[in-house]
């Protein structure tokens, strides 16, 4: 009797795991993606910036909180920062046109950080909590698929492989097709193409929304070039994976950007 219980206690286990693991979106950046992004912003930070930063991360690096926004996520009080990963705009539209999340969004989100940061009044260990989450914002709108459509939830119900193994676009930009690089954050940062003043100035101009639009218009070329169920392998990464390294910098020296300007 006891046997036929574990039996059916090991079956149930069996069907319910997998269908667990398929429910939950998949993470922003992987880990490596957001420390890209403070590790390049780093080299673009003015000393005072620096110094101040300093102060208030207790003189952790910008690319060692850049994670904080998804550790947050298993906290259930944190529960109200969820929606500020991402922007949902329908392919044809802006983010000024687009219907607005009422919870939130990345733009309303990182806009809340920085009137937080600049807020005279605020206590330090509200400007470190909103200056973590605003390092790691930055990072998520440079990655296109968080800038996609609601109705896959910005490529996560857009089941695909990856070198054979099942995953979904959203995670493919995440981190699989980074991880296949195999390149450690430090390396991609230090990697990072060689820019003139020129290009860096462009890259600064604009407004978050804007770069949002830039990341949507991306994700509008990613969901054009790849269909459900397709496997994703070496030729998927030699086409984008320019595209991948060129959004982190950017997100490095936006990110730096910013920051200059708060502090
Ligand atoms: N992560 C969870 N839901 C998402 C969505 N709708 N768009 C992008 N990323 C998400
Ligand atoms: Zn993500
Ligand atoms: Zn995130």
């Amino acid at each position: 009797m006891k046997l036929k219980y574990i039996a059916l206690l090991s079956f149930a286990l069996l069907i319910i795991a997998p269908i667990q693991a398929n429910v939950k979106p998949a993470p922003e950046w992987g880990p490596t993606g957001h420390r890209v992004v403070g590790k390049i912003a780093d080299t673009y930070l003015k000393g005072s910036t620096k110094r101040a930063i300093e102060k208030l991360l207790k003189r952790h690096s910008l690319s060692f909180v850049s994670t904080f926004g998804d550790e947050i996520k298993s906290d259930d009080r944190y529960r109200e920062f969820y929606t500020w990963h991402y922007v949902n705009m329908k392919a044809n539209e802006s983010y000024e046109d687009s219907e607005k999340n009422p919870k939130g969004d990345a733009v309303t989100g990182a806009e809340y950080c920085i009137k937080i940061l600049k807020d005279k009044n605020a206590s330090d260990d509200d400007k470190a909590f909103y200056l973590k989450l605003l390092i790691h914002i930055i990072g998520d709108i440079h990655q296109p698929m968080h800038a996609g459509l609601a109705e896959d939830k910005g490529g996560n119900d857009v089941k695909v492989k990856w070198m054979g193994k099942d995953t979904n676009l959203h995670r493919v930009w995440d981190s699989d097709m980074l991880e296949g690089y195999n390149m450690s954050y430090t390396e991609l940062a230090s990697n990072a193409d060689a820019l003139s003043k020129e290009q860096i100035k462009v890259i600064e101009a604009g407004t978050i929304t804007d770069w949002v639009n830039e990341s949507h218009a991306l994700a509008n070329t990613v969901y054009k070039n790849v269909k459900r169920g397709d496997n994703l392998s070496y030729k998927y990464a030699y086409d984008n994976l320019t595209i991948a390294r060129s959004q982190l910098q950017k997100g490095g020296i936006r990110l730096a950007k910013l920051l200059n300007d708060i502090f």
